[in-house]
């Protein structure tokens, strides 16, 4: 658990789509924050300790029958509270306001004016601002104590402050990008009203928690399976920082891997890091097990099968293990933990890496970074130590180059495909994209097509390159790669890839495509 010495801010979940986003709003002012179930009750809240709540938006009406609410006593225990769109309405409805449902729907950009009493949670605030409103309801009637902070054209009551109980209210999102000056007032609600202290940094994670995995583990040994992928490296890092060469990295390489990843990893870790490091060789193993398997579902069951059973063996090998470090990141206990359903306690989502360890293995997880997110995970990586290359990685595939190659997998489409996306990655890390592209990579499709290549017809194979840009991996869109960098990685793929004669570009959006082609 996080020590109490850190400034903790809850954010109370009404099925908000924004909740996260507040979230993470909230610890990039350098506050930790967590989300919780919207009906906690005003005593697990108090044992917290929180310097502030705040209330999330919601699909709901409150005066839906069943519309949902918070423990009333939540009001009552001296902590700031900020309440934002149906958070705000509820807390008018709850202290004797008055909300009223459909007078002035009010959806999307619109200017704000504040008012002209001071606020600390308009503090350096333009007087007229523009904010973003998705609402149905409106508060008509702040409950007695508010004052009217600010207003718009067609919502009266769109902020509302009670400075003596440190209450607030605010009808639009300052969540979202399209309230440019939204992060001021959050920061402002939570330094200015709330007094956190900005303790929140990768560095001060990264202290508490190689205390608290200290304490988790003790003496006793751990394993990790490494993937290569950020997480999984970073949550070993952190581990080994914690109890050195008790942890031993088990990584499986099963052949399936981009050009030079296997040594970068291995050399990371084990050469640059001193951590102990079992590698395992088993492209033989996974290459036989994939022979004449042509469909996907099917080459990814026989390859998550596979490292599990290899990575059994090796956990098996290293005596006395009782714990086993994985990399689950805070959305994963999010999307499968408290949102609206109330109390649920997190409920822990396998890694997609490992793919769901059998229980007869009974180990305890050591999961140090299921506070955090992706961003800050790098962050703690580069805290950590880790090079930049290895800290800014694309996501990668657990089931790798194999759902990369339509078809059939084999060594020598494997060879292809890896000199294919080699030059993918180098030309956009020359064109400084490498950052601003979520995932930019080769697929080696099973077309065949004619070309010619001096006076010779060929028949070679067709590879397809894929950039796209993203938030998250649950949607994307086609990267606008600038044309010369296109007309690079097309020319370089036909002259020095053998067998390769064709190269188009993938200008899907997902949905309706994925992201990998498989
Ligand atoms: P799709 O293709 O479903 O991919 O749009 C979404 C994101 O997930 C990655 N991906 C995986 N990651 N194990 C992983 O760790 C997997 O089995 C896996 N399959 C897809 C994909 O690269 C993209 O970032």
């Amino acid at each position: 658990m996080k020590e109490s010495s850190t400034d903790l801010v809850l954010v109370l979940d009404f099925g908000a789509q924004y909740a996260q986003l507040i979230a993470r709003r909230v610890r990039e002012a350098r506050v930790y924050c967590e989300i919780a179930a919207y009906s906690v009750s005003a005593e697990a809240v108090a044992s917290r300790k929180p310097r502030a709540l705040i209330l999330s938006g919601g699909p709901a009406s409150v005066y839906e029958e069943r519309a949902p609410g918070v423990d009333p006593k939540i009001y009552e225990l001296g902590i700031p509270i900020l309440g934002i769109c149906y958070g705000m309405q509820l807390m008018a409805r709850d202290l004797g306001g008055a909300v009223s449902p459909h007078v002035s729907r009010e959806f999307g950009k619109c200017s704000l004016a504040i008012g002209e009493s001071a606020s600390p949670l308009f503090e350096g605030v333009s007087p007229a601002t523009q904010c973003w409103m998705s609402h149905g309801d409106t508060v008509l009637q702040p409950p007695p104590g508010f004052k009217v902070l600010a207003s718009s054209a067609n919502t009266p009551v769109a902020a509302m402050g009670d400075e003596e109980r440190n209450l607030y209210g605010v009808q639009f999102h300052p969540e979202v990008v399209h309230t440019p000056e939204g992060s001021r007032i959050i920061s402002n609600f939570l330094y200015k009203i709330a007094g956190c202290r900005g303790d929140w940094t990768a560095e001060s994670f990264v202290d508490q928690a190689v205390r608290s995995i200290r304490q988790q583990i003790g003496e006793g040994k751990a394993v990790c399976a490494l993937s290569g992928g950020v997480d999984s490296t970073v949550a070993a890092v952190l581990v080994h920082r914690a109890i050195g060469d008790a942890l031993t990295c088990v990584f499986v390489d099963h052949g399936l891997l981009r050009k030079g990843e296997a040594e970068e990893v291995v050399g990371v870790l084990s050469n640059k890091l001193g951590m102990k490091l079992v590698t395992v060789d088993a492209s033989e193993r996974f290459l036989a097990k994939l022979k004449g398997v042509e469909d996907p579902e099917q080459k990814r069951k026989i390859i998550g099968t596979e490292f599990i059973r290899i990575f059994e063996d090796e956990a098996a090998r290293i005596q006395d293990v009782k714990y086993l470090v994985q990399g689950t990141l805070y959305p994963d206990v999010i999307e499968s933990g408290t949102g609206s359903k109330a109390g649920a306690a997190a409920v822990i989502k396998s890694h997609h890496n490992v793919g769901g360890l059998p229980s007869d293995m009974r180990l305890e997880l050591v999961e140090p970074l299921r506070q955090l997110f992706k961003d800050e995970v790098r962050r703690v990586g580069l805290v950590l130590g880790l090079p930049e290359e290895v800290v800014y990685r694309q996501p990668f595939p657990g089931p790798g180059l194999a759902v990369r190659i339509i078809g059939e997998v084999d060594r020598e489409k494997l060879k292809t495909l890896r000199e294919a996306d080699a030059i993918v990655r180098e030309e956009i890390g020359k064109a400084g994209l490498s950052r601003s592209i979520w995932q930019y990579f080769a697929v080696l499709t099973d077309l065949r097509s004619v070309g010619v290549m001096g006076d010779k017809r060929t028949y070679g194979r067709m590879v397809a390159v894929r950039a796209i840009t993203s938030e998250d991996g649950m949607t994307a869109d086609w990267a606008r790669l600038p044309d010369a960098v296109l007309e690079r990685i097309a020319s370089r793929i036909v002259n020095e890839v053998h067998g390769v004669n064709r190269v188009v570009y993938d200008i899907t959006s997902k949905p309706p495509a994925t992201i990998e082609w498989e």
